[in-house]
């Protein structure tokens, strides 16, 4: 099951050639993505070589494969992790019953939003991040995009394989719609508000793949406990790649953070911007923005939704592993409500809080990735803290959307919220500033003033390698 063919047009680990139908399926998919990605991923760059991790197998001592691609000729392929004899339900109604190898049909609905939605995000966020090769920092950050990129194009085929097999021509329907929508646009937006909103920049690259692939991690993570066998063995591999995503994403901003710390150093008056540098106060702006973005990803706070899909057995809990109890009944999540325009603490019952448990699971994991920032500051010698807001702040889905907060968590009313958004939020000129330094640096080994080197290259290389060959 897990040998892969990689001589196949559509290199996998599920045996496609055994099943003629979905493999003359997918093969005729396969040019529609290869359109979509010529139309919609990357600008420029198509014909140079990258160097870039493409996976081979799911085996955990050697899944990855090194070497210069151009990234049309990636081998995007479809992986799932090996199917454990025996597997039952983790948790819900079903606890304890056989996984399912086929789409229940009285779930049929429920689990292909599930999957559209996931599936969603993949080619959102290449739309999003398309013109940020113009302006790379350095070749290692051109190539760590350009990863990125191949890979979320690698889920959505994740996805797509689902849709395909299991979902019949709805399916075949959905998969097409998903290289049809388009992030940002007014008539066919992609699903979900964050996957909207422009990444415009690398700040806003690094902040998006620190806080909205982290997103992702959780959503897979819950998707990895389903008890559609299918879609777990699918979300389980997806996360093996998706910890890169966020490696990018934390160790870049943390590079911003500590060239700013050594530019403030320099400066006679510790004017980071007069250097060419982004403040640590402008970098709190844009924390904030993206980590309250992405927590409208996890949706309303209280849902009848969340509680369904549990008890269906399609969504868990992360690592449901952990926990003793795994139905859910009767008991109570203890968490903070809007009632009468007031924040309050309430008990409320367990499978309809499960949005805010996974939200508080994420923000947990955000806040040791913004302790880990905290202390390259403080190794620095430089007196600052970087927060996360309160989840009250900025939010444009579920209950506190409809009041306004400081990033303490206070609430406020809209006139105090508007007159001092721009010490909280990206002002206008703090955009125009950002994109004023964004120039592509393309001499190996070289980085742009606003940022500090990586510490160690990719695969073991040292950091002056050519990771993006730009010659004709
Ligand atoms: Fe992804
Ligand atoms: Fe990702």
């Amino acid at each position: 099951m897990t040998a892969v063919i990689t001589d196949e047009k559509i290199p996998n680990n599920v045996n496609l050639a055994g099943d003629r139908r979905l493999q003359r399926a997918l093969e005729e998919w396969q040019p529609h993505f290869l359109s979509w990605w010529q139309d919609m991923g990357p600008v420029g760059f198509q014909a140079k070589d990258v160097y870039l991790r493409t996976a081979v197998s799911v085996e955990a001592d050697g899944w990855a494969h090194f070497d210069y691609v151009k990234m049309p000729d990636y081998r995007w392929g479809i992986f799932l992790e090996p199917k454990q004899a025996g597997r039952v339900h983790g948790f819900g109604d079903n606890q304890g019953q056989p996984v399912w190898d086929e789409v229940p049909g009285e779930f049929r609905n429920m689990l292909r939003r599930l999957v559209v939605t996931q599936g969603d995000t993949e080619p959102a966020s290449v739309e999003q991040q398309r013109h940020l090769g113009a302006t790379a920092p350095s070749l290692y950050d051109l190539r760590n995009l350009f990863q990125v990129n191949v890979e979320e194009g690698r889920h959505l085929w994740a996805m797509v394989y689902l849709l395909h097999t299991y979902f019949g021509r709805d399916g075949r329907e959905e998969a097409e719609e998903l290289l049809k929508r388009r992030s940002g646009d007014s008539d066919k937006p992609r699903i979900l508000g964050a996957f909207n909103e422009p990444t415009p920049h690398w700040l806003s690259f690094f902040m998006f793949t620190m806080f909205t692939d982290r997103d992702g991690k959780y959503q897979l993570a819950a998707l990895a406990e389903s008890g559609f066998d299918p879609l777990a063995r699918t979300c389980r591999f997806m996360l093996t790649e998706e910890a890169h995503h966020m490696f990018v994403g934390e160790t870049g901003v943390q590079r911003v953070v500590k060239r700013a710390c050594e530019l403030m150093k320099q400066a006679p008056n510790g004017d980071v911007r007069a250097q060419g540098g982004i403040d640590l106060p402008t970098i709190q702006k844009y924390l904030n923005l993206h980590f309250t973005l992405s927590l409208d990803l996890f949706g309303g706070e209280v849902s009848s939704n969340a509680a369904d899909a549990f008890a269906a057995g399609l969504k868990g809990r992360y690592k449901e592993d952990r926990y003793d109890e795994h139905k859910l009944i009767g008991t109570h999540y203890t968490m903070d409500v809007l009632e009468d325009g007031k924040a309050v603490t309430k008990d409320i019952a367990m499978r309809n809080a499960l949005n805010e448990v996974l939200r508080n699971e994420y923000i947990k994991d955000c806040q040791r990735g913004v302790d880990r920032w905290n202390k390259t500051i403080k190794d620095e010698g430089v007196d600052f803290e970087l927060t996360l807001p309160s989840h009250k702040f900025h939010r444009q889905i579920g209950m506190w959307s409809t009041v306004c907060a400081t990033p303490a968590g206070e609430l406020i009313d809209r006139a105090e919220f508007e007159a001092k958004k721009h010490a909280w939020l990206p002002s206008a000129a703090d955009e125009t500033y950002i994109k004023s330094l964004m120039h592509a640096v393309t001499e190996p080994g070289k980085m742009a003033s606003w940022v500090a080197p990586p510490a160690k290259g990719i695969n073991g290389l040292p950091g002056e390698f050519q990771y993006v060959r730009l010659g004709a």
